[in-house]
């Protein structure tokens, strides 16, 4: 099983004004997967950006060897996935609670090009998950309650954590097929090494890294992605 360590800023906490700098600097620094977070004003409390959106920085994530990750948090989500599809997501995850038929969904996203993925809320089981496995690519544990960057992260996570990668490890053992592991709210470089030892190997950052990016040096997010793979690197 490969044991790859990907970390993921959510551009949500970027310099919207200068987005396709932003992207092009923080992959740069050493991280993999640009977390693009769809927000509804519906589902979340939140409203954020689209697929117009992604297609614009489409180009400079491939330019630079990032898969665009869109995180959707809205409802309901079939009519909007095969958007962006063709804006050129790489991986379409949503919440069981926003779609009426998630089978039907998680396939949809597949007939699209993209690889699949259900988000669990907090309190949200992963029973859902029971009959599915084959339809999905990755599992998105939300350490946060979805909507807003900047949140502290929720310890019993990682018990969470534990289990998704139980259940992960179960299914590669009978199918060789490898899902992959995010966890998305609050992690920074204090709490990552805990999170990847319960059993995470895709990692969201968003205020923790662009937090960092105080002046307009290519090289000011070095740093944190520095910590944040020395970190790693214990685990
Ligand atoms: C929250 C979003 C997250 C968020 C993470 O609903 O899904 O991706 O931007 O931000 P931080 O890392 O600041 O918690
Ligand atoms: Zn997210």
């Amino acid at each position: 099983m490969d044991k790859t360590f990907r970390i993921a800023p959510s551009i949500l906490s970027a310099n919207f004004a200068k987005l396709g700098q932003e992207i092009e600097d923080v992959i740069k620094s050493g991280t993999d997967i640009v977390h693009f977070d769809v927000m509804d004003n519906h589902y979340v409390p939140n409203l954020t950006i689209g697929p117009l959106v992604c297609d614009a920085i489409r180009d400079i994530s491939k330019n630079v060897g990032a898969l665009i990750d869109v995180h959707l948090m809205v409802k309901p989500v079939d009519r909007i996935i095969p958007d962006f599809a063709k804006a050129g997501a790489n991986i379409i995850t949503f919440h069981p609670e926003a779609s009426e038929h998630i089978d039907r969904s998680l396939s949809l996203v597949r007939e699209q090009g993209c690889k699949s993925g259900l988000v669990f809320n907090p309190a949200t089981p992963l029973s859902y998950l029971d009959y599915v496995m084959d339809k999905v690519d990755m599992i998105l544990l939300m350490s946060v309650n979805p909507g807003f960057g900047g949140q502290k992260f929720i310890p019993s996570t990682l018990d969470k954590l534990k289990q998704a990668r139980a259940r992960i490890d179960a299914y590669y053992e009978k199918t060789g097929r490898q899902i992959w592991l995010e966890v998305d709210g609050g992690v920074n470089a204090q709490n990552i090494a805990d999170i990847a030892k319960a059993g995470a190997d895709t990692f969201v950052a968003g205020s923790a890294v662009f937090g960092a990016g105080k002046d307009t040096d290519p090289n000011r997010y070095n740093t944190v992605v520095k910590s944040l793979r020395d970190a790693l690197a214990t685990v």
